[in-house]
């Protein structure tokens, strides 16, 4: 462990003290790996949220403290990039290509229907942490576009009902 308990601010240890486990130990990992490195940071916090799924601040408490960089440099870091989920954590991901491809082919439709089914905007999850949605620049799905992803699982050519659909399913 990289963290020296006496040295540490009560506060956050009780941030760490709320981690699992098993995740902890995949972000202690990362942290002795990427020690030092330029692009530790980027590399990290990637790391940390495959592991948690979002970025929970005693995560990120955690990075800092490890790759040894300002708590106001990470924090930064992780609410400029909007691919990096401070809010958290979601039970399920819905994410809509919004891109030119899909576009043409309705997606348009497809964010009308997730805003209105799941009553929040994109980059919101809902209140009682069934879904995250977000629209994405693209899913790799370009030719069975409109596109969408839940839970990383693609689906092609959806139309707005069959979206209603599989939002209502999501527990
Ligand atoms: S443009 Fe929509 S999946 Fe690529």
């Amino acid at each position: 462990m990289p963290f020296d308990k006496d040295e540490i601010l009560p506060q956050v240890q009780t941030l760490f003290d709320a981690l699992e486990p098993k995740k902890l130990q995949e972000l202690d990992h990362a942290i002795a790996r990427w020690k030092g490195k330029p692009t530790a940071l980027m590399q990290v916090m990637h790391v940390a949220q495959e592991a948690f799924t979002w970025l929970p601040e005693g995560a990120l408490e955690r990075i800092a403290r490890g790759l040894d960089l300002p708590r106001a440099q990470v924090f930064g870091f992780a609410t400029f990039y909007d691919h990096f989920y401070t809010d958290g954590p979601a039970r399920n991901t819905l994410r809509v290509c919004k891109s030119i491809s899909c576009h043409l082919r309705g997606a348009g439709e497809l964010i009308e229907a997730a805003q209105q089914e799941l009553g929040i905007e994109p980059g919101k999850i809902t209140k009682d942490g069934r879904v995250r949605f977000e629209c994405v620049s693209c899913l790799g799905q370009c030719d069975g576009g409109p596109a969408v992803s839940i839970n990383d699982e693609p689906h092609h050519e959806v139309a707005p009902e069959d979206l209603r659909k599989l939002i209502k399913a999501l527990k």
